[in-house]
């Protein structure tokens, strides 16, 4: 399969991942690039914390707001930022607080155990999740395809894996809110009063409204019409133990693989003119790693060859260079 084939199969939303530094950013640059020039107005997404859009392009991207890349195709691109989403569960898990502090009767400065809850890792990534269903509820919804460039593996994989702990523990929430609510129903005198608050409890709002939207963006992350996630990797021992696994933990969340797209292929022509004998060397260990990736994710599935340049990737010159190889390139 080749990713124009994929990619003409018109999957809304694309990830890619790969091991730290393999190229994930200008391959999904490419693809974006791509999309946009086959009249698809494509939003090229970064969520990487450590953002390198705007190196890429020369353009300062770092407001967090969405920007027109190209002047003759409708590209465009964001560097996600999560601040906003950060300030407003931290608001959120204050106003709780500070509610149930006061409906306990327990005189206490709720500050630290709001810093606590806020500052951990773990709540900034649910942050980036949350982002990631906006984006593709809203933002789905004004561009024909959103390409999204995922963090190193480890972050992505727990993005993931949020995706599945999210539902769980939403609808832990809402069961365990019912029961509180129905029990405070219960206990109190003023039933019909208690009844009408709880129809417009606040928490159980969120909750429901929460769930709503996970399950909408489940459905998609996991339709082959809408989503394909594609790995991106280097003919190194390294990297292609990483694509495996990742590659598992995707086909495990249910989201469709896009394939794999081999980066930095040093081209035969490169080492029959090197003299020095350590292109050749390389060159042979290539073709070995190559053998043991597709022995480990199939033929079928490796849908992208780029060769190594000579310099970095740097506008959209260079990305129209790393395109054409995704088309038309292979190695051998
Ligand atoms: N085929 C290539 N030829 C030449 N340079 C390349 C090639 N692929 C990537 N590079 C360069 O390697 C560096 C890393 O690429 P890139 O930023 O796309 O990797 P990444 O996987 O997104 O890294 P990170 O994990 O840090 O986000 C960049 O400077 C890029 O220009
Ligand atoms: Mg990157």
């Amino acid at each position: 399969m080749s990713i124009a084939k994929i990619l003409s199969e018109g999957p809304r939303f694309i990830f890619v991942g790969g091991k730290g530094g393999v190229g994930k950013t200008i391959i999904a640059a490419a693809i974006a690039l791509y999309s946009s020039k086959n009249n698809q107005k494509t939003l090229l997404a970064s969520l990487n914390p450590v953002h390198s859009l705007t190196n890429l392009f020369k353009k300062d991207l770092t407001s967090g707001k969405i920007q027109k890349i190209s002047k003759d195709y409708e590209l465009y691109a964001v560097e996600v930022d999560i601040s906003d989403v950060v300030d407003k569960y931290r608001e959120n898990v204050s106003t709780r607080l500070r509610e149930f502090l006061k409906w306990a009767e327990i005189p206490l400065d709720p500050t630290p155990f709001i810093d606590i809850a806020t500052t951990n890792p773990a709540f900034q990534e649910s942050a980036m999740f949350d982002k990631v269903m906006d984006m593709i509820l809203i933002e789905g919804k004004n561009f024909d395809r959103i390409v999204f460039d995922t963090a190193a593996v480890a972050n992505a994989i727990r993005l993931l894996s949020l995706s599945n702990i999210y539902g769980l523990w939403l609808k832990k929430m809402i069961e365990s809110r019912k029961e509180a609510l129905g029990l405070r129903a219960q206990l109190s005198f003023r039933k019909d009063e208690v009844m009408k608050e709880i129809q417009k409890d606040p928490v159980m709002n969120d909750l429901i409204q929460l769930n709503e939207k996970f399950s909408k963006v489940k459905d998609i992350l996991t339709n082959p019409s809408y989503t394909r996630f594609f790995f991106v990797t280097l003919l190194q021992a390294l990297p292609i133990s990483v694509v495996i696994r990742f590659m598992n933990s995707v086909k495990s969340y249910n989201i469709p693989v896009g394939g794999v797209i081999v980066n930095q292929i040093i081209t035969r022509s490169d080492m029959e003119k090197d003299e020095s004998n350590y292109l050749k060397a390389k060159y042979e260990e290539q073709l070995h790693y190559f053998e043991q990736l597709k022995k480990n994710v199939g033929v079928e599935n490796i849908v992208g060859h780029v060769r190594q340049f000579s310099h970095d990737i740097i506008g959209l010159d260079d990305l129209e260079l790393v395109v054409k190889d995704l088309l038309e390139f292979k190695i051998g």
